[in-house]
């Protein structure tokens, strides 16, 4: 068994999509050992809690800069044990240092389908403003592996979600979010629970 250590920053409803996931048999070969937010008052913490979870808060406010704040969280990481680490809704980059201690090992979802509007400063509500302003027709998410790029590691599963007109940035995102987010994130991490991942020349392919 895989131990899956999710980092969350906020709502957490892809986090509540892992658990529903693993709760119902989806999630083959791993299961959530712990959650830790870099907020302490994250609403992730509850749903941790709430199926008794074990959860850490590692608060980015505490800590001077981001090198320290990722050599905390690597601390955390190694002390957990964890096999996976899924970014979940967590809204801090970290440095360098942790995505070289975890290769591959790390993955996140992004609220749009990469290499579209992505990198620093595309994170939450402002990726769907962004789409909305530029009239795309089609959005979606993207579940890739982290490394030391923005954004820009190699991409595991993309969903593709329509735009529809009247959309405003809340609509769009919540239709994002339960049409593919959702979905991907949970049979991505499910997929690298069972071995089923494999990179080569910043391709990742299923087995
Ligand atoms: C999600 O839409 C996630 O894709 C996005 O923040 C939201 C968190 O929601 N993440 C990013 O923008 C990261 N660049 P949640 O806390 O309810 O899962």
């Amino acid at each position: 068994m895989k131990n899956i250590v999710v980092l969350v920053s906020g709502g957490g409803t892809n986090l509540q999509a892992l658990i529903d996931a693993q709760e119902s048999g989806k999630i083959q070969g791993g299961r959530i050992t712990c959650v830790i937010s870099s907020k302490p008052g994250a609403y992730a913490l509850e749903r941790a809690k709430k199926h008794n979870i074990k959860s850490r808060v590692i608060a980015r406010k505490e800590y001077a800069d981001s090198v320290v704040y990722s050599k905390a969280i690597l601390e955390a990481l190694d002390e957990e044990k964890a096999d996976l680490v899924v970014y979940a809704g967590f809204m801090t980059i970290l440095d360098e240092l942790v995505v070289k201690a975890y290769p591959y090992k790390m993955m996140n979802v992004h609220p749009a389908l990469i290499p579209s509007f992505c990198g620093k400063g595309y994170y939450g509500l402002r990726v769907h403003e962004e789409a909305l302003k530029k009239g795309v027709k089609l959005t979606g998410a993207t579940v890739h592996f982290v490394t030391e790029v923005c954004d820009g590691g190699p991409i595991i599963l993309q969903k593709a979600v329509e735009v529809q007109s009247g959309d405003t940035p809340e609509i769009l995102q919540k239709r994002v979010m339960e049409q593919a987010e959702w979905k991907i994130l949970p049979q991505a991490v499910s997929l690298f629970c069972e071995d089923r991942l494999e990179v080569k020349d910043d391709i990742v392919y299923i087995k």
